[in-house]
């Protein structure tokens, strides 16, 4: 028995992970889900978003599925997901960018830079502190080569030219390409974020520091159809939760029209993390029949609502099971 924990979280992650569970289940009859609940509509009834007992629920699954949860730019509210990925060290986000002439891996370190939690505010300044770590960078580097050593080369996305904390990111990402033997390119973010837009075909593995792999992944999407596709994987030594790349939503939430691509194709990365690719290419072939024959969420063009969008995925997986 595989035990996967499931969080739906805020907005439309109600409404894409249950379709993504249901394909799951029907392709993996063995996965037994439990749920688990976090997330700003829980901090609203309880006062809590998240806490040990959660985090112990997590940590005792073999995979997280993951929908999405509301951040309010409240001062009172950490992250949830950012007290997740750090308290289960989820070290690395890789999130797949993939579509016609389009295939990147965008590997993004998870777990410090900008996002390291040291912050605080003083009457006319706030100040948050970018730590980029030797050991951080250097483990994001060896998971971005040993990806890239499996396929063409690795783009290191930086700002080396302002940032002392980038100097250190580039100077590990520099010695594990060399000891991998990949093929390894830097360019400034900035400069980045418009070239993969122009030529996709230039990148392949792109390793990025936390914020910059944030931005770079939503400007990615636009070069596959939006938001509503890409899934991600947030991968640590003892623990890995897949989720969709896109947040809660709100402006479209409840409403039946969310695309559900994203949450899919993050189960499918978690089928294929069980070590299952078999099961994961099954899933990823049927979302690509039912795109084929012309179904589609409303965000690519279409009048198919999340739920009719799921029940023709969970169709095409029987036909591919059958
Ligand atoms: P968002 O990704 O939720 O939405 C951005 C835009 O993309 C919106 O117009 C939305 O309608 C559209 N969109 C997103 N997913 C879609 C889908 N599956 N189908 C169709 N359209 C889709 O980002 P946001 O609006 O900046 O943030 C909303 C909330 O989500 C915030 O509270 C933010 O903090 C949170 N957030 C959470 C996560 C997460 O939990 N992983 C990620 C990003 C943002
Ligand atoms: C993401 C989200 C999160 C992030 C937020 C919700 C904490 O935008 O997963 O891309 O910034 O990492
Ligand atoms: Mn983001």
């Amino acid at each position: 028995m595989v035990k996967v924990a499931v969080v739906e979280g805020d907005g439309i992650g109600r409404e894409v992970v249950p379709v993504a569970r249901d394909i799951l289940a029907a392709v993996r009859p063995d996965i037994e889900f439990f749920d688990v609940e976090v997330g700003y509509g829980r901090w609203e009834r309880t006062g809590s978003a998240c806490d040990e007992e959660t985090i112990a629920a997590l940590r005792s699954a073999d995979a997280i599925l993951f929908g999405a949860i509301t951040t309010p730019p409240d001062p009172g509210y950490r992250s949830v997901l950012m007290q997740i990925r750090r308290a289960l060290d989820l070290y690395a986000n890789v999130r797949p960018i993939r579509g016609e002439g389009v295939d990147v891996v965008i590997v993004r370190e998870n777990t410090e830079g900008l996002y390291s939690g040291i912050e605080w505010t003083e009457p006319d300044r706030a100040c948050t502190v970018r730590v980029v770590s030797r050991r951080g960078s250097e483990r994001i580097a060896r998971y971005a080569c040993t990806l890239a050593k499996s396929r063409r080369h690795l783009t290191v996305g930086n700002k080396a030219n302002v940032l002392k904390s980038d100097c250190l990111f580039v100077e590990a990402c520099t010695a594990e390409a060399a000891r991998a033997g990949v093929p390894c390119t830097f360019c400034y973010i900035d400069a980045l974020c418009l070239d993969l837009l122009m030529h996709p075909d230039r990148y392949d593995v792109i390793v990025t520091t936390n914020i910059f792999g944030d931005i770079l992944s939503d400007a990615a999407a636009y070069l596959v159809g939006g938001l509503g596709l890409l899934p991600s994987a947030n991968i640590g030594e003892g623990h890995a939760l897949f989720e969709p790349v896109h947040g809660s939503a709100p402006d479209i939430a409840d409403k039946n029209v969310a695309n559900p691509i994203a949450a899919i194709r993050s189960g499918a990365m978690l089928l294929s993390h069980l070590g299952d690719p078999a099961s994961a290419a099954a899933v990823e072939e049927a979302v690509d029949r039912v795109l084929r024959a012309g179904i589609r969420t409303p965000d690519l063009g279409g009048a198919a609502g999340t739920r009719e969008f799921g029940a023709a995925v969970l169709r095409e997986v029987g036909r591919g099971k059958a």
